[in-house]
């Protein structure tokens, strides 16, 4: 698979953007191998040039986490209040071994990577963002997915007194959202940790994340406290609150409008007031690896 190289890498051993960079230089071969895999994957020239990653200041000052606010800066501003450690994971449901997992020993038995994903927001804006992470297969192995498990149902944490966004019903709290199992155990879904090999910012769903590079972002549920194995397709938060607008699957699709605007281009962060607007990518890029798993279903009906 092309989006992913291995180093060993951990949270902390690189502490800021331009050491990150120079270590991808250094990288060499592999990260030149990653790159030129993905420029392969997504057509080419222009697909290489969009995968240059946004800067750490722009990944993580301009958000949507509601729980925070509704403004694309109240969530740097607010969510330094949130505890995160310590944390765990509830994981139950249709599981072998069901339980609290403690966020230190999940991370102990994980292998992280960097992974430089497309990501692109219902609201037709995107970013390339250098996450750090594991697979969230891997994370479903410990604890033991049974053979009835159909779907994957995640929880944000839900703390009031933390989050002074949830104090309005913008949205049913908590936020949830949910998977299909082989969505959820394709190798591209990953649980992030960090960002340009530093820990994730609360902001940005400290301390662990869900990113689905293929599906608009919201999908990217954040701040993970609870992940249920069901047999049923599980309710979503922006479903909840307006089902004509937004679907389960949510896979990037130039073809498919949303209601109030279309989805055919999206404008990518950093570019500047003046810079055109790009062509969206069917599957945000990542058709190669993922068409298979919609084989069949027609995807503006199954939106
Ligand atoms: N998760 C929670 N708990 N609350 C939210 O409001 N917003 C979603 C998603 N995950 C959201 C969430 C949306 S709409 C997007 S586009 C991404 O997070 C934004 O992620 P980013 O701020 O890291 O770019």
């Amino acid at each position: 698979m092309a989006l992913r190289w291995k180093g060993g890498l951990k949270d902390r051993d690189v502490t800021d953007e331009t050491l990150w960079l120079n270590r991808r230089q250094m990288l060499g071969g592999s990260a030149g191998l990653a790159l030129a895999g993905l420029a392969g994957l997504a057509g080419g020239a222009r697909a290489e040039a969009a995968l240059e990653p946004n800067s750490w200041e722009e990944i993580t000052s301009y958000n949507n986490y509601y729980e925070f606010g509704t403004g694309k800066d109240d969530p740097a501003r607010n969510a330094g209040g949130l505890t995160t450690m310590p944390w765990s994971v509830k994981i139950d449901g249709l599981v072998d071994r069901p339980g609290d997992y403690a966020f230190e020993d999940i991370l102990a038995q994980m292998e992280l990577e960097e992974r430089i994903y497309r990501f692109r927001c219902v609201e037709a804006w995107s970013m390339v963002v250098p996450w750090t992470g594991f697979e969230l297969a891997d994370l479903l192995d410990l604890a033991g997915v049974q053979p009835s498990a159909k779907y994957v149902a995640f929880e944000t944490v839900l703390r009031p007194e933390e989050m002074p966004g949830t104090a309005y019903r913008v949205l049913d709290w908590p936020y949830v959202e949910g998977l299909r199992l082989d969505e959820a155990v394709h190798p591209l879904t990953l649980m992030a940790t960090g960002i340009y090999g530093r820990d994730l910012p609360n902001q940005n769903g400290a301390p662990l994340r869900l990113v689905v590079p293929w599906k608009y972002g919201f999908k990217s549920i954040k701040s993970v406290v609870r992940i249920t194995l069901t047999d049923s397709q599980p309710p979503t938060s922006w479903n909840k609150a307006n089902a004509r607008e937004y679907g389960f699957y949510s896979n990037v699709n130039p073809e498919v409008s949303h209601p109030r605007w279309s989805q055919a281009s999206e404008r990518r962060i950093g570019g500047g007031l003046f810079a055109k607007r790009e062509p969206t990518l069917m599957f945000n890029g990542y058709g190669e690896e993922v068409a298979g798993l919609y084989a069949g279903m027609d995807l503006s009906k199954s939106f």
